[in-house]
């Protein structure tokens, strides 16, 4: 029997997950998507053809790989079917969960009129539908893939559970299909997705019990997790790695390796507090040679200095075996980088997190900076003060770093 090994992001979603998924897809026989919906996107390019994923778990790069979308999901039926266009001959190496949640145009529509009506207090969602999408599912009104199977019956019920909203519809200003419109695009959901609706469950313990290896794709990061993050500025599902199990049906004792993924700095996109922000050059400086622009939204990231005690939170939370410390490039050139080790929080220094980021101003080490270690490939031909900067992380972190990235290339990877 074996164990899934599970990618974690460890600050609010955008750490690279996908360089390093995309690295050990290749690796693995089977991929799992977890939790969140088209909200999560990372882009690949193989042999110099591009590929936008969104939905569809990494291993789909990788011919042998069974990709796995798991219960926890909020599928999007549309999206799915426009990503699953870039590939070919996907039957028998892509499984959906019929107990995954369908996200369909009302739930964005939802979103966006409430983000709308929020004014200066909104979230800064992706507009995807995503919380309203999960709030169906808690509040046992949503709709699930297996109901595809059946869009006549389908139809009926999501008509039914429309009326029941219909004043808030109404207030929200929100538009709704007609049945006919409806039925006809649930007939082209079925007709496109019936031969990939599967029992994930069965398949996740059966591929374990044969000694299958498998890699859980987690997507946000565990500041955007709904309870553990920086609530209410959060994605609606579990981000951290207990959600994996919940989305897939798998058991805490089925996890092996757990990999947090951290990026040498930091980043939020959307809104929400954010004690190490930097809106001056430095955080100019990371958003330009980090290129960081959301890959869903296009939306320009809010950058930062690293933020060693939500990092060290997180990776209690996740149960973190290693890190992968991503995009140490970036931070190439500058004269000294800072680091925040505690927090000042009514009037008192803190090095736990407290339930709310709001009020606290981060407490900073600054250290030397490096000259250049875009490309570099082993830890020996780091500069010495890159070298300090990771140590550092470990200490502060409790973690030990096992993966360093330096630039965006495959290759440019140490592995220690
Ligand atoms: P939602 O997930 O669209 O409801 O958005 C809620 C919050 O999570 C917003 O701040 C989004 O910007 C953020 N978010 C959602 N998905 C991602 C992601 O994949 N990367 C980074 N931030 C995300």
């Amino acid at each position: 029997m074996s164990k899934a090994d599970l990618i974690v992001g460890i600050q609010w979603g955008d750490e690279g997950k996908g360089k390093i998924v995309d690295r050990l897809a290749q690796e693995y026989d089977v991929v799992c998507r977890s939790q969140g919906g088209h909200n999560a996107g990372h882009t690949i390019w193989v042999d110099g053809v591009r590929y936008a994923l969104h939905l569809v778990p990494s291993g789909v790069l990788n011919p042998k790989a069974c990709n796995i979308i798991g219960n926890g999901v909020v599928l999007n039926p549309a999206s799915l079917i426009e990503e699953m266009r870039q590939f070919q001959h996907l039957e028998g190496r892509l499984f959906i969960s019929d107990k995954a949640h369908l996200n369909l145009p009302y739930h964005a529509y939802i979103d966006q009129a409430k983000e709308r009506l929020k004014g200066e207090k909104a979230i800064g969602t992706t507009g995807k539908g995503i919380g309203p999408a999960y709030a169906d599912k808690i509040s046992r009104t949503g709709h699930r893939v297996g109901e595809l199977l059946t869009p006549a019956l389908l139809c009926e019920s999501i008509m039914e559970t429309l009326a029941s909203q219909q004043a808030i519809l109404d207030a929200l200003g929100v538009s709704l299909p007609s049945k006919e419109a409806l039925l006809e695009e649930l007939e082209g959901y079925k007709k496109a997705l019936a031969p990939f609706v599967a029992n994930t469950t069965q398949m996740v313990w059966d591929a374990l019990d044969a000694g299958k290896s498998m890699l859980l794709e987690g997507a946000q990061g565990t500041l955007l997790d709904i309870d553990h993050g920086t609530y209410p500025f959060v994605t609606s599902s579990n981000t951290v790695s207990a959600g994996a199990c919940t989305g897939l049906g798998l058991n805490p004792k089925d996890i092996g390796t757990v990999t947090g993924i951290v990026k040498a700095y930091t980043t939020r996109v959307g809104h929400g507090p954010f004690p190490t922000e930097d809106t001056e050059e430095a955080g100019k400086t990371m958003a330009d040679v980090g290129k960081e622009v959301g890959t869903t939204t296009g939306r320009r990231r809010r950058c930062g200095w690293f933020d060693a005690v939500s990092v060290r939170y997180a990776s209690r939370l996740n149960g973190c075996d290693q890190f992968a410390l991503m995009k140490l490039d970036v931070l190439d050139g500058f004269e000294t980088v800072k680091i925040c080790y505690a927090y000042m929080l009514d009037g008192k220094m803190i090095e736990t997190m407290p339930s709310s980021l709001e009020n606290v101003t981060p407490v900073y080490e600054e250290m030397e900076g490096w000259g250049k270690v875009a490309g570099v490939r082993t830890f020996d031909a780091l500069p010495e003060n890159a070298k300090r900067y990771i140590r550092r992380i470990e200490a502060l972190c409790g973690t030990k770093v096992g993966i360093i990235s330096t630039s965006p290339d495959r290759n440019d990877t140490i592995l220690l």
